[in-house]
């Protein structure tokens, strides 16, 4: 039989860890693979919370089934409708045709779209505030538009003091047979996987999470159980604090990320001098990425976490090179702010990367540029290295 877990009394964990999806959303690269959480509540009515990714579809029906035992399904209350937890919801209600299911308005509208068949007075429509009895539980729904689609809702159990998060407070890899928080080293296992998490998915919405956070500051929440990931009981403060920091766009470091392109070698040579400089005169936070070799989703993370960001790029077809562009097109997109940069360009006759670098960033809010900018042509020299230096002193004079 297949795994079910025991999360309290009453309620049961009935998600699935999936190891074998080599990219989310076919984008983003999850080593640690990730997990769809669902969970049911056995109260006077049985509740599903939400579904899972039809890839893990058969198990999930089965591990209802056998929990509800011969019973009907009550309710089923969908947070939100993204297919990697919505993908079931027209195979639970054509299952248990009477159940009634609970969501927001422009939820049923989404799951209309996806294909899902539901009758109009299976409909239960809540909005913020609304509340919802299931017995000895009852839950009161909040609004969470934009965290990260506008459907989306969460919903606090104030029997139990818990939060349904839907994607907030989510975290790639699989739980590998673990369920809580404090079953993990989270330092050294999870956080590099929530931060990949938070600033692809959720980074651009950082008014609307912070908007969340302050509905969540109002709640007396001892338990988080989000969509994705680990449930939430011990270390609630270090995660309230990261997704703080995160959505209000602040640096959790002071140290300096040195992200290069190189087709030859020489911008890279230009990046690793920066950082052995920086070395030399006491920085020791420095990280280096080629953004050939690294996947855009793992510089994204970093440089939410970096005080400091430095961009090296040689001039390709008069502009920025192709990866070096994309990256700063995804900083722009998931709303990258606060940082303090410096730019190195590289150009055999027309060094045009720096100014188009630039011309990106200022896009961005918050974001100084060091004037102490350094041109390689072809190779490093004299005047080269000199600007290299000079950039090392200004970053560390504003750290
Ligand atoms: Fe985990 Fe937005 O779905």
């Amino acid at each position: 039989m297949y795994n079910i877990r025991k999360i309290t009394e009453d309620l049961y964990y009935i998600g699935s860890d999936d190891i074998r999806l080599e990219l989310f959303e076919n984008i983003h690269p999850i080593e640690k693979g990730v997990s769809y959480n669902s969970y049911l509540l056995l109260d006077e009515k049985s509740v599903l919370f939400d579904t899972v990714d039809a890839s893990k579809g058969k198990e999930f029906l089965e591990k209802i089934k056998a929990i509800l035992n011969g019973k009907e399904l009550d309710y089923l209350v969908v947070h939100h409708v993204e297919p990697d937890h919505g993908a079931m919801i027209g195979e639970v209600v054509g299952l248990y045709p009477n159940v009634k299911v609970v969501a927001s308005k422009q939820a049923f509208v989404f799951m209309k779209q996806f294909g899902a068949k539901i009758e109009e007075n299976n409909m239960v429509i809540v909005k913020e505030g609304d509340k919802v009895s299931f017995g000895k539980h009852e839950f009161v729904f909040v609004g969470a538009p934009m965290v990260h689609w506008p459907e989306a809702l969460v919903s606090f159990d104030t029997t139990t003091n818990t939060l349904f998060s839907a994607d907030a407070f989510g975290t790639f890899s699989c739980l590998y047979g673990r369920l809580f928080d404090d079953d993990f080293n989270i330092e050294l296992e999870l956080m590099e996987e929530m931060r990949k998490y938070y600033t692809n998915i959720v980074g651009k919405f950082g008014v609307q999470v912070q908007t969340l956070l302050k509905k969540a500051s109002t709640l007396d929440i001892k338990m988080i159980c989000p969509l994705h990931g680990p449930i939430w009981r011990t270390n609630l403060g270090l995660l309230l604090d990261k997704y703080n920091k995160w959505s209000k766009y602040e640096p959790e470091q002071h140290g300096v990320l040195i992200c290069y392109a190189s087709m030859y070698g020489n911008t890279e040579a230009g990046a690793m001098l920066l950082a052995n400089r920086l070395k030399e005169k006491g920085l020791h936070n420095i990280a280096v990425y080629d953004v050939s070799k690294t996947d855009v989703s793992t510089l994204i993370a970093e440089t939410f976490k970096y005080s400091h960001l430095v961009l090296a790029s040689p001039t390709y077809n008069m502009g920025i090179f192709p990866i070096m562009h994309n990256y700063l097109e995804d900083m722009k997109a998931l709303n990258v702010q606060n940082k303090i940069v410096g730019i190195i360009e590289n150009g055999t006759w027309a060094c045009k990367a720096g100014d188009e670098m630039i011309k990106i960033i200022k896009e961005m809010k918050n974001m100084i540029v060091l004037e102490e900018k350094v041109k390689i042509m072809s190779s490093l020299n004299e005047e080269s290295e000199r600007e290299i230096e000079n950039m090392a002193d200004s970053i560390l004079k504003t750290l």
